[in-house]
């Protein structure tokens, strides 16, 4: 007989992360871990050129280094039909080049060898005559009619254009600029960046000969999906396949696209018969894998004269490198097109956007963002905060102005896309009120009156995430849908396994809440697994926050459905009809007679034991999800800066973020990824910049010139939270992931700008670095005086 109920630790509780157990004792198991019997080891010749034709390779010294094994090339790959592989985009990429190389750190060949440092050593002997070409490194260039094509490789290709999107309607974003007073413009660049997990990518493909079967373990955010297309490229059958990812140290949308290294060390286990790990290093892995941003955007902004937003017009052009491998929705320009908008009331938007190749390698993963989202929103947020400056009014004052209203929603979007739920105004007076905005505002009058140069900026993102329902969410035709299966032991405990694939999220500790919450389990007692094809349900992977969003979604579906025939067991057991029985907690209580109850656990045994006839035993499920609707997380960030004129230096003095994705499953976990995103949308703002010379060398291969920001660096945090529950979410969460990397670069830029701009300054594009600030400043003064 079950007694009082306990205090079941689902939603809402700051549960401790079970995985940090394992990850804070040295025992996490990383792709890098894994040693097999007479496994062989990889390395990865790449091309030190950006651009350049291939006369011959010959690796005839490398291969007679002793404990060499063999030496891949792309004629070798080509001679299995594996010399190119498809990317996620529809596009090709080559797996070793044969033709030309069109990248600096371009795959060439493989040498696999019994030791890992003899493979490394050997790569120096290969030679390769290269035949230089004009390396092109801006899409500008690029797009010239005078302009090498670098993908001569594709039939029908006559220049460097990708691809032309447009969203929204131009008639009428041309008729609202025409009754516009005001319109600001603004050009500006978001730089390449490089998500640079602390884990590099890698794999050890294991296909034994006898069997055929292949298993790999691999660095991969999206383990289905990966499968699926390896059994399209390589032939093999895809019950052959399993894909294994196990602990994976970060991913930020680098672990996504397919590398031509996963391809090579799986040809080359099924050639030798033997195990071939590859591991990439630090900087393998900052020139070659995926970028992200890149993108040169124009935003036009037309007002009335009392602050009112009337139209949006921008143009972006985006440089996608030598090979278009975004993991990117079909359809659209998914996450641009939804929120170029912003938080704002727009009656008319007209949004175009262009893709070309560059001899770079491939970008546009979503790093810590849904697509291209995080370019969008600070676009719009640097166009709000230049049109305060124009109208001369308060920043904050001109976004509460423009906001959609929280009885707007679900609101449709002058490009087309429906928010399903917000509070805009919410969000930014919170924000407003634990900032003390009146008081900065007093403070920052006095500093200016003392010479100081103090800023006040504010961003207030849209974020969308939770791809996506089936009918207009695909990557190479599969459908983002993801799923959860669940089940429940005889003695009540539990084991979880879901589509999605944690990279740090802390899946295994809320995806065990949601559980908690449906059905009354403690979290402890349900054992969550992912990253095995094998043996979980099929489902298109984590990033651009979707976890939670759909496999947290099925999550809870699957524990509804459970649910669902537990009560009729309880029914069964209390001998009532299931009618008379409600849900509370962990137990099923008669109405009214609140000691007559079952646990889940008594249900549990009795699915085994003792349930009724013509019942199936068992209490176990599987649910898919096909969202009706994308979630929209939103929030306020505001910062305020100081700048030493004197050297271009900023500091961040007070940085308050308020987020809002519905329910908190996890609040402690929720924060944690919050401080993530913003210490990452700091590392962007300040300091991180991946460029190339003018011969399309790499410039930041290395955590010397591509700078993390350390704990000295990152400023104090201070987070609060709205909660404005998803109508459609089954527990009404909304992702978080992403959120604070979207929105916060926008927020500290318009910070530096705001200390600037009574000197005329109205833009300095990321990284703002002390140098970059201090030739504006100086540039402005020089325009004061002559
Ligand atoms: O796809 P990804 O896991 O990167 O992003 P997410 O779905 O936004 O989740 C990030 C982490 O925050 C996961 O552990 C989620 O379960 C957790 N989360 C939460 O506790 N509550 C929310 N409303 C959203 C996410």
């Amino acid at each position: 007989m079950a007694t009082e109920a306990t205090e079941i630790r689902g939603p809402g509780h700051r549960v401790k992360r079970v995985e940090d157990d394992r990850f804070i004792r040295g025992k996490g198991n990383y792709v890098d871990d894994i040693k097999l019997p007479e496994m062989l080891h990889m390395a990865i010749l790449r091309s030190p050129l950006a651009h350049a034709k291939i006369n011959s390779i010959d690796t005839s010294k490398a291969a007679a280094v002793p404990g060499v094994v063999a030496v891949v090339t792309g004629d070798l790959m080509a001679q299995h039909n594996l010399a190119w592989m498809p990317t996620l985009s529809y596009d090709t990429q080559a797996v070793l080049a044969t033709d030309k190389v069109r990248f600096q750190g371009q795959e060439v060949a493989a040498v696999i060898a019994e030791d890992p440092y003899v493979a490394k050593d050997a790569l120096e002997l290969i030679e390769v005559d290269y035949e230089p070409l004009e390396a092109i490194v801006t899409p500008q260039r690029a797009l010239e009619p005078d302009a090498p094509v670098i993908r001569d490789d594709k039939e029908g290709q006559a220049g460097n254009a990708i691809y032309h999107w447009e969203a929204g309607d131009k008639e009428a974003t041309d008729k609202a600029f025409g009754e516009a007073d005001v319109v600001v413009s603004i050009d500006t660049f978001y730089p390449r960046c490089h998500p640079a997990p602390l884990e590099t990518c890698g794999c050890v493909a294991d296909i034994n000969p006898a069997t055929g079967q292949a298993t790999i373990y691999m660095t991969s955010q999206a383990p289905h999906a990966i499968r699926t297309v390896f059994a399209l490229v390589t032939g093999l059958p895809e019950e052959k396949i399993r894909i294994v990812s196990p602990d994976l140290g970060g991913g930020f949308g680098n672990k996504v696209p397919v590398y031509p290294g996963y391809v090579v060390a799986t040809a080359a286990s099924l050639l030798l018969g033997r195990p071939v790990k590859w591991i990439e290093d630090r900087s393998e892995n900052l020139i070659s894998t995926g970028f992200a941003r890149d993108y040169h955007m124009h935003g036009e902004l037309a007002l009335k004269n009392d602050g009112t937003m009337l139209g949006l017009r921008t143009s972006l052009l985006s440089d996608n490198g030598a090979f278009y491998a975004d993991a990117q929705p079909t359809k659209f320009k998914a996450g641009l097109f939804h929120i170029v908008t912003g938080s704002y009331d727009f009656k008319a938007a007209h949004v175009v956007a262009d893709g070309a190749y560059t001899n770079k390698a491939p970008g546009g993963v979503a790093y810590r963002c849904s697509f291209r989202v995080t370019e969008a929103s600070y676009l719009i947020e640097r166009l709000v905060q230049n049109a305060a400056y124009e109208l001369a009014m308060d920043p904050a004052q001109l976004r509460l102005k423009n906001f959609i209203r929280a009885d707007q929603f679900p609101y449709a979007s002058a490009t087309g896309f429906v928010y399903d739920s917000g509070d805009y105004h919410g969000a930014m007076n919170l924000a407003l009120e634990k900032i003390g905005y009146d008081e900065l505002l007093k403070e920052q009058k006095e500093a200016r009156a003392q010479g100081k140069l103090y800023g006040i900026g504010m961003a207030s993102f849209t974020e969308v995430v939770g791809a996506g329902p089936h009918k207009d969410y695909d990557i190479l035709g599969l459908k983002m849908n993801d799923g959860a299966e669940l089940r429940i032991h005889p003695t009540g405990k539990a084991i979880l396994k879901i589509s999605c694939q944690t990279q740090g999220q802390g899946h295994e500790t809320t995806f065990a809440q949601i559980v908690a919450g449906e059905l009354g389990i403690q979290p402890e007692d349900i054992k969550v697994m992912h990253g095995d094809t094998d043996n979980t349900p099929y489902g298109l992977g984590t990033y651009a926050s979707r976890s939670t969003p759909t496999s947290g979604a099925a999550t809870a579906m699957v524990a509804r459905k459970i649910r669902d025939k537990a009560r009729k067991i309880a029914a069964h057991l209390l001998e009532v009809s299931e009618e008379d029985l409600e849900f509370q907690g962990d137990r099923f209580f008669v109405k009214g007679a609140p000691d007559r109850a079952k646990t889940i656990q008594d249900v549990a045994f009795a699915a085994y034991t003792n349930f009724p006839d013509g019942m199936e035993p068992g209490l176990e499920g599987v649910s898919y999800y096909d969202p009706p609707n994308l979630t929209f997380p939103f929030g306020t960030y505001v910062v305020a800066v100081e700048v030493d004129p004197d050297t271009g230096q900023w500091e961040v003095r007070r940085m308050v973020a308020v987020d809002d994705c519905g329910v908190r499953i996890n609040p402690m976990i929720v924060e944690g990824q919050i401080h993530g995103g913003l210490t990452e949308g700091y590392g962007i703002a300040a300091m991180q910049l991946i460029t190339f010379d003018d011969g399309g060398n790499c410039v930041g291969s290395n955590f010397m010139d591509y700078l993390l920001p350390t704990s000295w660096e990152t400023p104090k945090f201070e987070t609060f939270a709205t909660v404005t529950p998803s109508p459609h979410h089954p527990i009404g969460a909304k992702g978080v992931g992403e959120s604070a990397t979207v929105g916060s670069p926008a927020a500290y830029v318009n910070a530096v700008i705001d200390a600037l701009q009574h000197l005329g300054i109205r833009n300095i594009d990321m990284p703002v670095t002390s140098s970059k600030v201090w030739d504006a400043v100086q540039a402005a003064r020089a325009g004061e005086t002559g």
